[in-house]
C-alpha cells in the first residue's frame, strides 16, 4: 500500500497541474460563445437583384431565414460544343442588394452550384463562379473541371478566394457571377454541354463585426 501522504502529494500535483488545462479550456469555450454571438446581425433583407448575361436575363434572390446563405435562381442555362464558339461560355451575372444594420460586414464563404454535364472522351468542362463586392477590392473566384468522358449531374461546393468582405456601412452590393463553359477537343465528334441553374446557387456567408 502506499504512503496516504505520498498520495495526497500526487492528487495536489494532478491537481495543478490541471488548473491551467481546465482555465485554457474555459478561455477557448468562452471564445467561442464570443464568436457565435457575433452571429448574425438583425434584420437582413435582399432589398433589389438585377441580373444580366449571356446564359440569363433575369434572377431572383432569396435569403435563409437565418441570414447566413442565399440562393440566387434563373432559369437554367448551357454551354455547348460544336457550333457557334459563342455558346462554349454562358453566364448570368446578378448584382445582389443587402440591407443590413450598420457595424457589419459580410462575406461570401462558399458556394454550392448544381448542374449537368455530358462531355465525351477529350472534351473539357467547367463551371466557375466568383463575386465582387462594390465598394472593396478584388474579385473571388471557385472553379469546377469536370472532365469528359462524364455524363450525369454535378454538385460543386467550393470556398472562393481571396476572402472579401463587403465595406464598413449599412448594406452593400454582393455582385455574383455564375458561369459554364466548355472547351472542345480534337476529336472529330466530340461533343459537349455543361448546364447549371436547375436548381439555386446558394452563396453561404460569413459575417463580422466592423
Ligand atoms: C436554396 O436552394 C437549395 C437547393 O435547392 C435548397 O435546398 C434550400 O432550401 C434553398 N434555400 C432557400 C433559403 O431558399
Amino acid at each position: 500500500m502506499s504512503n496516504p501522504t505520498k498520495v495526497q502529494r500526487r492528487i495536489s500535483s494532478v491537481q495543478t497541474m490541471a488548473m491551467p488545462f481546465f482555465l485554457l479550456l474555459a478561455i477557448l469555450l468562452h471564445a467561442a460563445v464570443r464568436g457565435n454571438a457575433q452571429g448574425v446581425p438583425r434584420p437582413v433583407r435582399i432589398t433589389a437583384v438585377v441580373a444580366a448575361g449571356t446564359g440569363c436575363r433575369a434572377a431572383t434572390a432569396r435569403l435563409s431565414p437565418g441570414g447566413r446563405s442565399f440562393n440566387v435562381s434563373f432559369r437554367a442555362f448551357r454551354a455547348s460544343t460544336p457550333g457557334s464558339p459563342v455558346n462554349r461560355r454562358k453566364n448570368c451575372q446578378a448584382a445582389v442588394a443587402l440591407s443590413y444594420p450598420a457595424g457589419w460586414q459580410v462575406s461570401v464563404s462558399s458556394v454550392t452550384a448544381r448542374g449537368a454535364a455530358r462531355l465525351s472522351r477529350g472534351v473539357q468542362g467547367a463551371a466557375a463562379v466568383g463575386y465582387y463586392v462594390s465598394g472593396s477590392a478584388g474579385t473571388a473566384r471557385a472553379l469546377r473541371n469536370i472532365v469528359g468522358p462524364y455524363n450525369r449531374w454535378y454538385t460543386f461546393t467550393s470556398r472562393l478566394s481571396p476572402v472579401i468582405f463587403t465595406p464598413c456601412g449599412a448594406g452593400a452590393n454582393i455582385n455574383v457571377n455564375v458561369e459554364v463553359r466548355v472547351v472542345p477537343g480534337r476529336a472529330a465528334r466530340a461533343s459537349g454541354v455543361v448546364s447549371i441553374g436547375r436548381s439555386p446557387t446558394t452563396f453561404a456567408l460569413t459575417w463580422k463585426k466592423c
